[in-house]
C-alpha cells in the first residue's frame, strides 16, 4: 500500500458572488498604471511596483471568506503583504519563476476563458523517481473567479496567450505567522 511521507499543500476555491465582485475588482484594476515587462525572456503587463496601487485593502476583503477557509484547512495564520495584477495580451507569457522560499502564494483568475486561455503550469519540486524526469502539471479546472493557493517556493510559468482575448490574473503572497522563537525581527 501507499505510505506517503509528504504532501504538496495546494488549495483551490471558487469566489462566491464572483460576477458582482469581478466588476468591483476590474474597476479598480483598470485604473492602475501598468508597465510592460519585457526583461528576462518574458512579456506581460504588471502593476506591481507602480505608484498609486490602492486596491490591496479591497482585494483582501474580496477573498476574505475563501482565505479564511484556506487558513483553517492549511492550519496556518497568514498575512497578505502585497497583491498585484498581471495582464497577458496576445503572445504574452511568463518565464519559470517562484515567489520566495517559504509561505504561500495565490492566483485569482479575473479574466480567464478556459476555451482559449491556458492555465499556469507548475513544476514538481522533486524529480520523478520512476523516469528521472521533471514533472510539469498544468493547473486543471480553473475558471474566472477561481482562487489557487500554492507554496511560494514552487516553480511555475505561463505559456504564451494564443488569443486576442486578454488574460488577467491577480497574484498575492501570504506570509505565515511563525512561532515566537522563529520571528525574524526578534531582538535578542
Ligand atoms: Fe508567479
Amino acid at each position: 500500500m501507499k505510505a506517503p511521507l509528504f504532501e504538496f499543500p495546494s488549495y483551490q476555491y471558487e469566489i462566491k458572488d464572483w460576477e458582482f465582485k469581478k466588476k468591483g475588482l476590474l474597476n479598480r484594476i483598470n485604473k492602475q498604471n501598468f508597465i510592460r515587462c519585457e526583461m528576462h525572456n518574458q512579456n506581460y503587463e504588471v502593476d506591481r511596483g507602480t505608484s498609486g496601487k490602492n486596491y490591496l485593502h479591497y482585494f483582501r476583503e474580496l477573498v476574505y471568506n475563501e482565505l479564511n477557509e484556506f487558513c483553517e484547512e492549511a492550519k496556518v495564520t497568514c498575512k497578505m503583504t502585497d497583491c498585484w495584477t498581471v495582464r497577458y495580451q496576445k503572445g504574452d507569457y511568463q518565464h519559470v519563476h517562484n515567489h520566495r522560499g517559504w509561505g504561500f502564494s495565490g492566483l485569482l483568475f479575473v479574466e480567464f476563458d478556459p476555451e482559449v486561455h491556458s492555465p499556469p503550469c507548475f513544476v514538481a519540486p522533486w524529480q520523478e523517481p520512476r523516469t528521472d524526469t521533471t514533472s510539469i502539471s498544468p493547473l486543471s479546472g480553473v475558471n474566472e473567479g477561481s482562487l489557487f493557493i500554492f507554496p511560494s517556493f514552487c516553480l511555475h510559468y505561463v505559456n504564451p496567450n494564443q488569443s486576442r482575448k486578454r488574460r488577467v490574473v491577480t497574484s498575492f503572497d501570504l506570509l505565515p505567522e511563525t512561532p515566537e522563537h522563529q520571528t525574524i525581527n526578534k531582538i535578542v
